[in-house]
């Protein structure tokens, strides 16, 4: 409860800060954009990986950044981003702040546990985390992104 709440202060500020963060040529629209790209290309790799029997302990790095991007992901959403940058973003993540917020961390919750899977070696917990971590990329994307 009490790192919801230090999370929700921190996305605040950086809402509140976002008007001046724009101004100085940071968009949170392409930030977040980007940010997923390489999401996205670090979750094709640990498939890869996982696919190809690879070394599962390379895994670990790959989900530490996917698990850290999700505690700030929703803070590249402050309001006054809802357009722009031919933007997917729904008016749900607005409305439903909190939804969003959850959404954001069963991914990280999922990428933690790839992440301790992959030190340990295990394969059926690395092969539960993936999947886990896939199902949290649908989930989102079904409530809050535009097709
Ligand atoms: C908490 C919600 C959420 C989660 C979790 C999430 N996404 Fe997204 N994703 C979005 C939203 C919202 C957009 C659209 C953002 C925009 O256009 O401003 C997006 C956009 C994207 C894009 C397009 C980026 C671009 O260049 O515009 C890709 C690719 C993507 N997601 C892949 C993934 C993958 C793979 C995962 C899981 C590993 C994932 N996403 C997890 C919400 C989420």
């Amino acid at each position: 409860m009490k790192k919801t709440l230090v999370l929700l202060g921190l996305t605040a500020l950086v809402a509140a800060g976002a008007p001046g963060a724009r101004a100085q040529g940071v968009d949170p629209i392409e930030m977040r954009q980007v940010g997923m790209d390489l999401v996205a290309g670090d979750y094709t790799g640990i498939r890869a990986i996982v696919a190809a029997k690879g070394d599962l302990k390379t895994l670990e790095g790959p989900a530490k950044a996917i698990q850290r991007f999700a505690t700030v992901y929703p803070s590249l959403f402050p309001k006054g981003t809802e357009t722009g940058h031919d933007t997917k973003a729904k008016p749900e993540i607005w409305s439903d702040s909190a939804g969003f917020q959850k959404a954001s961390a069963a991914m990280g919750d999922a990428a933690g546990k790839l992440a301790v899977a992959a030190r340990a070696g295990d394969e059926s917990g690395v092969t539960a985390a993936v999947k886990e971590i896939g199902d949290a990329c649908g989930a989102c994307h079904r409530g809050y992104r535009a097709r």
